[in-house]
């Protein structure tokens, strides 16, 4: 089941990501302020807001509101996500703004005549989470921007009315999902041409819907979302087709100014969003499990290296199902999980020339604690040396395919990142236990891990990524091939990268990225490999010791650098 689901996303994935082979980028280097983005216009929006004297968090809020219009499968308004924010005085800061279950939410609210419905948690009203892109915005602006909202927000609302023209994979991705729109009215009416036709690369592509939702937020701030106009069309959506979201669950909804988790390793300082982000957690764990082994002299993505640190992937995700999910909900034992010991201890059961089975392997355990549960990412410096990272989602590519009638904008299917069922896969294949079932009013955990990694008090990497629980190791690995191996910033981005996640048990990697002769070295130590078209997608910056800005543009999507 749990192997189905993975295999039917992996071929998603292929029609809405490019592959490794698809573009070879260089990196770019600026020395004043640099924005990395999956989209063209949404760096370039960024950029424009730093050289107008924006620092790095105005430019967030403009890319991330360019996004909702320029990348409808992942950037949103309808969605949620995390920031980390660094400044250049020492302050770091994380903002959770993740979707939360409607309080009308129940924990059997996907099981139909006893069984489990798994496709109602993905597609359709009742899979949409209560929305916090909008309310984490104007947090984000209003403690740390120097700019207005409404003027970071007017180059989305031009890009809406005035439109854009599609690129051919903005267009493919809107014709591959148009069955799915046209079950939707407002949908079929905002990502369908109409007709038997299709999109192609240079239409011109209008929102104006989209435009005044935008223009409502920029003069009215979050009320111009979570209540009006706004917050009728929403909950006029939920009863077209009976949804949960009340105007209750809108008003209360608030994002969370959470302490990052603080991870060190090799004299770099990793600043990750903490629960109920997971990633944080599983990359300081993996860290912690791996910092013992000569990972240099193995040699990148030697069978000996992809071996231990898929071991240590293994164990952390076994942890990540069963302790992780909502802080404000279950008690996560923290200190234990990052503790140097316990992670030994994880590993003591490695061997060097044999795979451990996820059969065998079950959460560790930790005495004394009672247990009580299609995304994108950006990366931002500015000249002032202040940096943000943010991922966010609507789940899956183009979220729960339902629009907000009138108001011209998806909403998200994040229930599905909640154990809807504890002990089944979700689409992602990762079981999730009672830590993270649907409570009402509780965030489902995450994989998604802005991370802010520093030396000696300044930014050194501004890392994240696309791609599920693949982002947690698309991450880490993105950090470790500068960190371990000194490899300069496109290069770090775009080497061939692998995925551990527990069950299903196997090893996944880039289709090409390891020579046969590695695979059979994996295989004999009795690990079972599936080559996917895309282990993560990363907007990367990293940083020189003279202070020049580096991108890293992830060759497996069609992202963009925009600096100066
Ligand atoms: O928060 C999470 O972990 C998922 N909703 C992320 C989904 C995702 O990354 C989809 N793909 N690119």
């Amino acid at each position: 089941m749990a192997f189905t689901r993975i295999l039917l996303l992996a071929f998603t994935l292929l029609f809405t990501t490019q592959t490794l082979t698809a573009q070879v980028l260089t990196s770019k280097s600026y020395g004043n302020g640099i924005v990395v983005s999956a989209d063209y216009h949404a760096s370039e929006i960024g950029k424009q807001i730093l050289q107008q004297g924006g620092n790095a968090v105005d430019a967030a809020v403009a890319v991330q509101f360019a996004l909702a219009v320029t990348l409808p499968r992942a950037g949103n308004i309808g969605g949620g996500g995390f920031m980390v924010v660094h400044l250049a005085d020492g302050e770091t800061n994380t903002l959770d703004f993740r979707e939360k279950a409607p309080e009308r939410a129940t924990r059997n609210m996907y099981v139909r005549n006893g069984e489990f419905k798994s496709d109602l948690s993905w597609e359709g009203i009742l899979a949409v989470g209560v929305p916090g892109t909008v309310d984490g915005m104007v947090k984000a602006i209003e403690r740390y921007g120097r700019m207005p909202l409404d003027m970071v927000i007017q180059p989305a609302i031009k890009l809406a009315r005035e439109g854009y023209t599609l690129s051919y994979t903005q267009a493919q991705d809107l014709n591959n999902h148009k069955d799915t729109f046209k079950k939707y009215q407002a949908s079929a009416r905002y990502f369908t041409t109409g007709d038997s036709t299709l999109f192609e690369e240079g239409d011109l592509f209008v929102q104006e819907d989209l435009a005044q939702t935008l223009e409502r937020i920029a003069r009215f701030g979050r009320e111009g979302f979570y209540s009006g106009p706004v917050a009728d069309a929403i909950v006029n959506e939920m009863s077209r087709y009976r949804g949960l979201i009340s105007y209750r669950d809108l008003r209360n909804y608030e994002s969370v100014w959470r302490e990052p988790i603080v991870a060190d390793f090799l004299g770099y300082k990793l600043h990750i969003m903490p629960p109920p982000s997971s990633g944080s957690v599983a990359i300081a764990q993996i860290l912690e499990m791996i910092d013992d082994y000569p990972l240099a002299e193995m040699g990148h993505n030697s069978a000996e290296y992809v071996h231990v640190v898929s071991e240590a992937m293994r164990r952390a995700f076994a942890d990540r199902s069963y302790y992780l999910g909502d802080p404000d909900f279950i008690d996560i034992p923290m200190e234990e999980l990052l503790s140097e010991e316990y992670n030994n201890d994880r590993m003591a059961s490695f061997s060097a020339d044999q795979a451990t089975t996820s059969e065998s392997l079950e959460h560790g355990e930790i005495t004394g604690f009672l247990e009580s549960s299609e995304t994108t990412h950006f990366s931002i410096v500015d000249k002032d040396g202040n940096a943000v990272s943010v991922t966010t989602t609507l789940n899956g590519s183009f979220g729960s395919h339902v629009s907000v009638s009138g108001a011209g904008f998806l909403l998200n299917n994040e229930m599905d990142d909640f154990s809807a069922q504890p002990g089944e896969p979700n689409a992602y294949g990762l079981i999730g236990a009672e830590a993270n079932a649907i409570e009402p009013g509780k965030r489902m955990l995450s994989s998604m891990s802005p991370t802010i990694v520093t030396r000696d008090g300044k930014v050194d990497m501004v890392l994240g990524a696309a791609g599920g629980p693949r982002i947690i190791t698309a991450t880490l690995q993105s950090f470790l091939n500068k960190a371990v191996f000194g490899m300069r910033s496109q290069q770090a981005t775009a080497q061939p990268r692998f995925h551990h996640q527990w069950l299903p048990d196997m090893i996944f990697f880039d289709d090409f990225g390891l020579s046969p002769d590695t695979q059979q070295a994996l295989e004999e130590r009795g690990h079972r490999l599936f080559p996917m078209p895309g282990i993560g997608r990363a907007h990367n910056i990293y940083v020189d010791q003279n202070g020049d800005l580096n991108s890293g543009v992830d060759p497996r999507g069609d992202g963009h650098a925009s600096g100066y």
